[in-house]
């Protein structure tokens, strides 16, 4: 066979070359080569386009499609499982993303540690890694008490970043799965660029994708994430792959998300919280509380928001601080929160609701290192702020949530009522929330007072009183 040709190809035009050049020579876009590999097609395949062989796939009708139950390969971590929808399914490739350190490579070997467990015997699981000795594994999988039981066996380790190795073992070994840890040290032969480079992490995920479609074997591919929140080298691999989960959390501080952003057998809201502990990651038991800052009493500046994530309430501490401006500009830190919403609501608080922050200085963040991007978190925010500014703090046991429109108007948000039994469960018991709309009333919650009001002013004399809410400026909830 002859070795298949690598060429330049233009990403925003298709157009090829022979060698590497800073700019197309065709539409004049720079950067924008990078190295393909061209495969003459076959015989076969040009009798296929020519629609030559007998045996052409034929269309069916949607209900003439036989129903297929996806089977599935329970990993047996919760929150994991959870994510994939399920377990992961054969013959699907998966991306988990993540910054560096952040814990995927502990994730994985504990979910190939989990497959070799799995009901009947369990699979069993090639590990290849391009980035550490079998050593340095085989320390860590010390650390997480994997070397007794079905894993000791079970899980095989290849130390290897040559794609075109780590299939030939998957295909002689035929493990249930394959992880290749990471994409970005993967390399193909027929390729001249470095590893982590477009073409190579490209050609490296094409080729993984055969593997697992043509043979059935589920493949997770690790990618290291880029400080602006792109998998490294390519948005072309989200494309490319069935999920992508990404792995989430500051790295100095315990507690980790995951999340799917792309699921093709499964929902994308689901998300799952683990915690970094001595022997590895650690299903969190109440999800709902685990971002829930520990701290003595009611501080100003500090309000919790029982956020959604997907269908997934999560109770979060939203801090503000906000101190007269030294000198030059005052500054916006947001952390965890949207940097944009921060400044419009410091606008919306100065005209609509009396409290100017032109010469101050704001820092808001999140508690618990959790990145929340939902809109329904402007209206604590803002409270934050405005508890900050006045120096009084909010009674403890009080929640908020809801989006704040320019005018300094409170809209709703989705779930409210299921957020609002998260709160109430673990003991909250006064909400501050947008009136809901005539046509959907709200049910009363037991043991929580719902403060609904209309306006952001409404919404902060609300939350800063401890007295009882007059009437004409706040209404009590149970509308319906
Ligand atoms: P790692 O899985 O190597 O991260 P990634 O593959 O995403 O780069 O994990 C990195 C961190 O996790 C490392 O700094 C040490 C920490 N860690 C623990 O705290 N407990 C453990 O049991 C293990 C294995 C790692
Ligand atoms: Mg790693």
């Amino acid at each position: 066979m002859a070795r298949p040709q690598s060429r330049f190809v233009c990403q925003s035009c298709a157009e090829s070359f022979l060698r590497w050049e800073g700019q197309c020579r065709a539409c004049g876009g720079w950067n924008t080569l990078v190295e393909t590999v061209v495969r003459e097609p076959s015989r076969s395949d040009r009798a296929i386009a020519r629609g030559a062989v007998s045996g052409v796939a034929k269309p069916a009708g949607l209900a003439a499609i036989a129903e297929a139950d996806l089977p599935r390969l329970c990993i047996g971590i919760g929150e994991l499982d959870r994510v994939l929808g399920g377990g992961i399914v054969p013959g699907s490739l998966v991306l988990v993303g993540g910054e560096p350190g952040i814990g995927k490579s502990t994730l994985l070997l504990q979910a190939a540690a989990g497959l070799t467990r799995g009901p009947g015997g369990g699979v069993t699981v090639l590990y290849a890694t391009g980035e550490e000795s079998p050593a340095q594994v085989r320390l860590r999988a010390a650390r997480l008490g994997l070397l007794a039981g079905p894993s000791a066996e079970g899980v095989r380790i290849l130390a290897e970043h040559d794609v075109g190795r780590i299939v030939e073992a998957a295909r002689a070994e035929r493990p249930g799965l394959v992880v290749v840890d990471s994409i970005q040290t993967a390399t193909v032969d027929d390729l001249d660029g470095a590893a982590g480079s477009v073409g190579q992490v490209r050609e490296a995920t094409l080729r993984l994708m055969d593997l697992a479609k043509g043979d059935g074997i589920a493949v997770i591919l690790v990618g290291h994430v880029t400080k602006d929140g792109s998998i490294a080298g390519p948005k072309t691999l989200e494309h490319l792959v069935d999920a992508v989960v990404n792995l989430e959390g500051e790295r100095y501080a315990a507690l980790r998300l995951l999340r799917a952003t792309k699921n093709r057998f499964g929902s994308t809201d689901e998300v799952g919280v683990f915690e970094m502990a001595e022997a590895g990651l650690r299903e969190v038991e109440d999800p709902a509380r685990a971002f829930l800052a520990d701290h003595g009493g009611a501080a100003p500046g500090s309000i919790v928001a029982p956020t959604l994530e997907g269908s997934r309430p999560l109770l979060v501490e939203v801090q503000a601080l906000v101190s007269p401006t030294g000198y030059g500009n005052p500054s916006r830190k947001a952390s965890g929160l949207d940097p944009n919403r921060l400044s419009l609501l410091i606008a919306v608080l100065g005209r609509r609701a009396g409290i100017a922050l032109g010469s101050h200085d704001v820092y808001a963040n999140l508690a618990g290192g959790l990145s929340v991007a939902e809109p329904a978190l402007d209206l604590p925010l803002a409270l934050a702020l405005a508890s900050s500014t006045r120096d009084r703090a909010i009674p403890p046991g009080t929640v908020a949530i809801g989006e704040v429109g320019l005018l300094g108007e409170l809209r709703a948000v989705v779930g409210l009522e299921r957020r609002l039994r998260e709160a109430a469960r673990l003991g909250f018991g006064r909400a501050v929330v947008p009136r809901p709309g005539a046509g959907a009333p709200l049910a009363p919650i037991d043991g929580l007072e719902v403060i609904a009001v209309v306006t952001l002013r409404d919404a902060i004399e609300a939350a800063l009183s401890d007295r009882p809410v007059a009437h004409g400026e706040a209404v009590p909830a149970m509308l319906g």
